[in-house]
């Protein structure tokens, strides 16, 4: 007997110890007559996990369905001590529990039913006591005994919950008989349940005889808990929203045991059930109605009451207040507050506040539903009012911006509508428009011209005095021009006349187009007119002056200069213009006009330019070129062109001037006054000056090298004449050592000494050739434009019959130094430096001389130089056709 019931104690430990996910004991009130179907109790599986689980009834009156409800069968007849069986639970593992059901028909604790444990069973049933008892205490609640006893003489003891735990002392157990007690009463929302331990000890030796069992005391659930109100009660839903929208749920809970009637709660309205309604079962409250209207009630208190035990009558109950606020949505247009609004504007006037215009709309204010806009939706074609907002009062605020005439518009009707900023919903009105009348106010206005601007379209110098036209200007009130005078403004030309009465405008000066007082063919001026009452209008008078062909072409730039070359004949372009507008201007044809004619051509004409070039060649000279240049229409002039011809520097200007072609008449005699005067003095010089050639060092401005400048006493007879080659040779090399100075040097020479070396020439001739050579080659130099040609021509010649003469009796080698050097020489320079090449000459022969040329002098008996080879051949070409231009 102690070791059956210590294995079934170890049975039971391992039970705890597996951790029973069920609930051991389900003690089930019945009525006495079961049904099939009926619903004994349910099984709570919720501990055991997801896996599948498998739910056998011991009794096959009863069947337990997978969600572990109890159903019944068949038909039974519950016994008056009840009925027993018991549920296996087997979860996938393979692990068993067991759950005991008892059915009962009443429920009495029987004081003679002593709890024993069955052998079949390993825990007795629990048993239960009723929560709020109210005694008396103590109160005899079960018996409890322990198989043991029958071979032992046992005592009992319990302890744990209840007993030595809180709450202390609730349960006691009386040691001989086992009978348990209970001294107090119990709150089941405290204590759902107390489990204890009861032990069984022998009288002789205080040893337990079995092992502990624990006790269950389940307390039974009384309705003493009233549902609670557990969540917000504050809701907001739209107005207007329809029929069956969800406003919001209330929740409630309630203390007493859950998924009982003591828990079962019914929710309800006690008023506005008209407007709303809420779901018994969940509190979810709804509209009833899709007429809900933030204008006429934003909040509703509603009356809820919370009834347990499904509602009943006998249910405990709460209520409390849901507040229902609705949420605003644009159902109200703005309205206006009068049928017609009226205003009064002064004409002329702009930027003005002419009317406040008030409007109400019920939704929620400054919100967009509020809010309004205004819109000008009919009179406002000419942009003279806008409308805008107050945006603390809401009114439109009607302005004219742009000045209204009274004398043409004496009332401005225009239609106005008001929206709001939000779009209309939920609603079947519109945006509401009003009419507005608005009186535009007379004032007394100076002059104002027909036209503002007025174009005239006037030829160019029409006669002084023609009238142009008429700029009249009225009154605004009277439409009449009576009485009013007109003045001019402004005039920069003083062109134009305006007669003070009528307002005629005519020509008071030449009008030219091409006047800088001109701008795009347009003159303008401002008139005022004046009325009686000294108000004042102003218009402006553009006149559009039409070009006439009153101008003809002209050359721009009329000085030109053309840079003599040898070979290449230049050419200057001449460019020309009208003044005038086509097509009274470009193309422009040139022609040459006079005797000139033949010695010039013009070719490369475009519409407004030319090539002006020689016809031939043509001395260094100022020349003046007639050319008859006509626009398109025929109408032209000649012009003349001066051209200068000369020998230019190397940025095409011509080379400094020393003579002035102004020299007049006089201008010459005075020069040839002194011309004679210092030939008088070079005849002087020639007798009182010493036969020795001083030589002179000057500083060279220029380019700063040392040159040698031969005194003035060159020309004159030294002992140098009486030995011909002797004074070649030195002469020759005191110019050698000047040209080494630089081309520039020569020239520095001939300024320095003047017009004497050029008298010299003069006077000197062919004859004195030994001395005046110097000054023959200087001169050449020099005496560009300042002489004529001519007499160029006639030094070059000698200088030329002189070289050959000279090569003649010069070595090979000075003729190839002499040659190399022509070729190295640009065309330019060998026209420009022809003295230089005489300074080489001298180079390495001090025996040859120029000097000697003189001797042979005739061009004639040139024909030996056929004898003296190819090189000289070619030099002797040169010099023969040099020569015989400069003959000519
Ligand atoms: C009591 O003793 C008898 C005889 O020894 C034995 O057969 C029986 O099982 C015991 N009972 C218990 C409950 O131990
Ligand atoms: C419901 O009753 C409460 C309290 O009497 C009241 O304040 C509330 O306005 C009522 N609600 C309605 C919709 O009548
Ligand atoms: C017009 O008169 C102005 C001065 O009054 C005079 O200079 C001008 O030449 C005149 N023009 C004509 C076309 O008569
Ligand atoms: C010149 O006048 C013409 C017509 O009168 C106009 O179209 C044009 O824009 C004007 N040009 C300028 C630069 O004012
Ligand atoms: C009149 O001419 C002036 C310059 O001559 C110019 O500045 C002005 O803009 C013109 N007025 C009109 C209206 O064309």
């Amino acid at each position: 007997m102690l070791q059956v019931f210590c294995h079934v104690l170890l049975l039971l430990l391992t039970c705890f110890y597996a951790e029973s996910c069920v609930q051991q004991h389900i003690e089930a009130q019945v009525p006495k007559m079961l049904e099939p179907g009926y619903v004994v109790s349910q099984v709570n599986l919720n501990g055991c996990g997801d896996g599948p689980l498998e739910l056998i009834s011991s009794d096959p009156a009863f069947t337990v369905q997978t969600d572990g409800t109890i159903l019944v069968v068949w038909v039974i007849v519950v016994p008056r001590d009840g009925r027993s069986f018991w549920i296996t639970v087997q979860d996938h593992t393979g692990h068993n529990w067991f759950v005991d059901v008892s059915l009962s028909t009443t429920r009495k604790v029987s004081k003679n039913a002593v709890l024993k444990r069955a052998k079949r069973r390993w825990s007795p049933p629990p048993f239960s006591i009723k929560e709020n008892d109210n005694g008396p205490f103590p109160k005899d609640m079960e018996m409890i005994a322990s198989d043991t006893s029958v071979n032992y003489s046992v005592y009992y003891k319990i302890n744990g919950p209840g007993v030595t735990e809180t709450p202390v002392g609730l349960f006691s157990v009386v040691p001989k008989s086992g009978l348990l007690r209970v001294h107090g009463t119990v709150d089941r929302e405290q204590y759902p349940n107390i489990v204890f331990r009861a032990h069984a000890l022998n009288s002789y030796n205080n040893q337990e005889t079995d092992d502990s069992l624990p006790i269950t005391v389940i307390i039974e659930d009384e309705n003493d808990n009233a549902p609670q109100f557990s969540g917000p009660m504050d809701f907001t839903v739209q107005e207007r929203c329809a029929m069956g929208t969800v406003v919001g749920k209330v929740e409630a809970t309630d203390r007493d045991e859950p998924n009982t009637l003591h828990t079962k709660i019914k929710y309800s309205l006690k008023n506005g059930t008209n407007l709303f309604s809420i779901d018994g079962s969940s509190g979810v409250i709804t509209a009833a109605t899709n007429m809900l209207d933030r204008e006429t009630a934003e909040k509703y208190i509603l009356e809820t009451e919370i009834r347990d035990m499904n509602g009943a009558s006998n249910g405990l109950f709460n209520t409390g207040r849901a507040v229902v606020t609705l949420s605003d949505i644009n159902d109200n247009p703005p309205t206006f507050t009068q049928s017609q609004y009226k205003g009064k504007v002064m004409e002329n006037k702009a930027n003005l506040l002419v009317l406040r215009i008030p409007v109400e709309d019920k939704d929620l204010k400054n919100t967009p539903n509020w809010k309004a806009v205004y819109e000008i939706t009919k009179g406002n074609e000419n942009g003279n009012f806008e409308i805008k907002t107050d945006p603390i009062t809401n009114e439109g605020l009607l302005y004219v911006t742009k000045p209204l005439d009274y004398e043409k518009q004496q009332t401005a009707n225009l239609d106005l509508m008001a929206r709001n900023e939000a779009p209309l919903v939920g609603t079947t009105s519109t945006w509401q428009k009003v009419p507005v009348e608005i009186a535009v106010e007379n004032e007394d206005e100076g002059p104002e011209f027909y036209a503002p601007v007025l174009v005239l379209k006037v030829k160019e110098n029409v006669p002084n005095g023609t009238l142009i036209g008429t700029y009249t200007a009225t009154d605004p009130e009277t439409k009449s021009s009576k009485d009013i005078k007109y003045y001019k403004l402004t005039d920069r030309g003083s062109w134009i006349n305006v007669m003070e009465n009528t307002g005629e405008l005519k020509t008071a000066m030449t009008i030219d187009r091409e006047s800088p007082l001109v701008y795009n063919n347009t003159y303008n001026i401002t008139v005022k007119a004046v009325d009686t009452s000294q108000k004042t209008g102003t218009g402006t008078v553009l006149i559009l002056i039409e070009d006439v062909n009153d101008n003809v072409p002209f050359i721009t730039k009329p000085d030109q200069v053309l840079c003599s070359k040898s070979g290449t004949g230049g050419s200057v372009l001449i460019e020309a213009k009208d003044l005038d507008q086509k097509p009274y201007s470009d193309p422009f044809t040139f022609e040459l006009e006079g005797e000139n004619a033949e010695q010039w051509k013009l070719t490369g004409a475009t519409g407004t330019s030319v090539m002006l070039q020689p016809a031939k060649e043509l001395p260094n000279d100022l020349y003046q070129v007639p050319i008859l240049i006509k626009d398109l229409q025929g109408n032209g002039e000649e012009q003349k062109v001066s051209v200068r011809i000369c020998d230019c520097t190397n940025e095409g200007v011509c080379m400094p001037q020393h003579f002035s072609t102004a020299l007049g008449v006089w201008g010459v005699l005075a020069m040839l006054l002194g011309l004679l005067l210092l030939l008088l003095l070079c005849l002087l010089c020639i007798f009182v000056c010493s036969t020795k050639g001083e030589k002179l060092a000057m500083a060279d401005d220029y380019d700063g090298n040392g040159g040698m400048l031969l005194k003035s006493n060159l020309e004159a007879p030294g002992e140098e004449v009486k030995d011909a080659m002797l004074l070649m040779s030195s002469t020759g090399a005191d110019i050698i050592d000047s040209s080494k100075g630089g081309g520039f040097l020569e020239q520095h020479t001939i300024m320095s000494s003047n017009g004497a070396t050029f008298g010299q020439k003069q006077t000197y001739g062919s004859g004195m050739y030994q001395n005046n050579m110097q000054g023959l080659m200087t001169t050449n130099t020099l005496s560009s434009g300042q002489y004529n040609t001519g007499m160029y021509g006639n030094s070059y010649k000698k200088h030329s019959t002189m070289s050959t003469m000279d090569m003649w009796r010069e070595s090979g080698i000075q003729l190839d130094s002499k040659l190399a050097y022509f070729r190295g020489e640009t065309d330019g320079r060998f026209a420009d430096d022809i003295l230089r090449p005489y300074g080489y000459e001298g180079v390495g022969s001090p025996a040859g001389s120029v000097g000697c040329c003189s001797i042979l002098g005739e061009p004639e008996s040139l024909d030996f130089l056929d004898s003296l080879g190819p090189k000289f051949k070619t030099l002797a070409d040169v010099c023969t056709s040099k020569s015989q231009r400069g003959g000519k």
